[in-house]
């Protein structure tokens, strides 16, 4: 049974967040999608629900998302990241954060960009201090078909954290969106992961997809 009763979506007005929400809602997760604007985020969750057929999900202000959850995923883009996180600091402390931001440093969003402080979840972590057990997952999922719930993701999720037990609570939530949850270490390792992004976006490019991915061999 999982301990996981509700998840925030900062940013799930957006492409990568919504697709993510829809899948968790449609499977059974109590999802609260959260916007810089509290009546964006009821119109968007109004829309998943319709689309659901299911009357769950629910929309609000990200501070207000973040304190209501026990799950806050922060899906933003790089430019927003640090203001987002001003904004819920005391509403995620002692939570677990799922950040999935990119540094992307437009337009060279094809080349990777290391931030000051190495990677955008490191970032978190070091702004909301030790008692937000922050988790990196989901960086190199293409959001070109997540919002269709039973589209089927062909990809692996590389999951970084420090706490063993906030990224076993990150792999059942990324096995419930249908992909493979991998424990790639700790948040250190985010650098990694995050930087893959770019690297996959050029790919794209120069094979005319929008949705190459990661799979990792070897391990059963
Ligand atoms: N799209 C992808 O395929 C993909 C794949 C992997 C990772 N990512 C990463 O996931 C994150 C979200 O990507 P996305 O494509 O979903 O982004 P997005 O649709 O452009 O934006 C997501 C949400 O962030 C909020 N936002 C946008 N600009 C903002 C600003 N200047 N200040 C504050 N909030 C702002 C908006 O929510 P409100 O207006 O409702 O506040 C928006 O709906 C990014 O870091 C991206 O690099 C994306």
């Amino acid at each position: 049974m999982s301990s996981i009763k509700t998840v925030a979506v900062l940013g799930g007005t957006g492409k990568e967040g919504s697709g993510l929400a829809m899948r968790w809602a449609a499977k059974g997760y109590s999802v609260i999608i959260g916007s810089r604007e509290g009546e964006k985020a009821v119109a968007k969750a109004a829309e998943m629900n319709a689309a659901l057929g299911i009357s769950t999900v629910q929309g609000m202000a990200n501070p207000d998302a973040a304190r209501a959850a026990d799950v806050v995923v922060l899906s933003v883009p790089y430019s927003a990241h640090k203001s987002t996180l001003e904004g819920v600091k005391d509403a995620v402390q002692g939570k677990v954060m799922i950040d999935l931001t990119v540094p992307l440093q437009p337009p060279k969003i094809r080349t990777v960009h290391v931030p000051e402080g190495k990677a955008a979840s490191l970032e978190s972590q070091a702004f909301l201090g030790e008692s937000v057990r922050v988790c990196c997952a989901f960086q190199n999922v293409s959001a070109e078909h997540l919002v269709d719930p039973h589209y089927e993701v062909d990809c692996d999720v590389l999951v970084c954290g420090n706490d063993a037990e906030a990224k076993k609570l990150v792999i059942e939530l990324v096995e419930a969106t249908g992909m493979r949850g991998i424990d790639a270490g700790p948040l250190a390792n985010a650098v990694a992961v995050e930087s893959l992004t770019p690297v996959l976006l050029y790919i794209n490019k120069a094979y005319a997809t929008k949705g190459s991915g990661i799979r990792i061999t070897g391990i059963g």
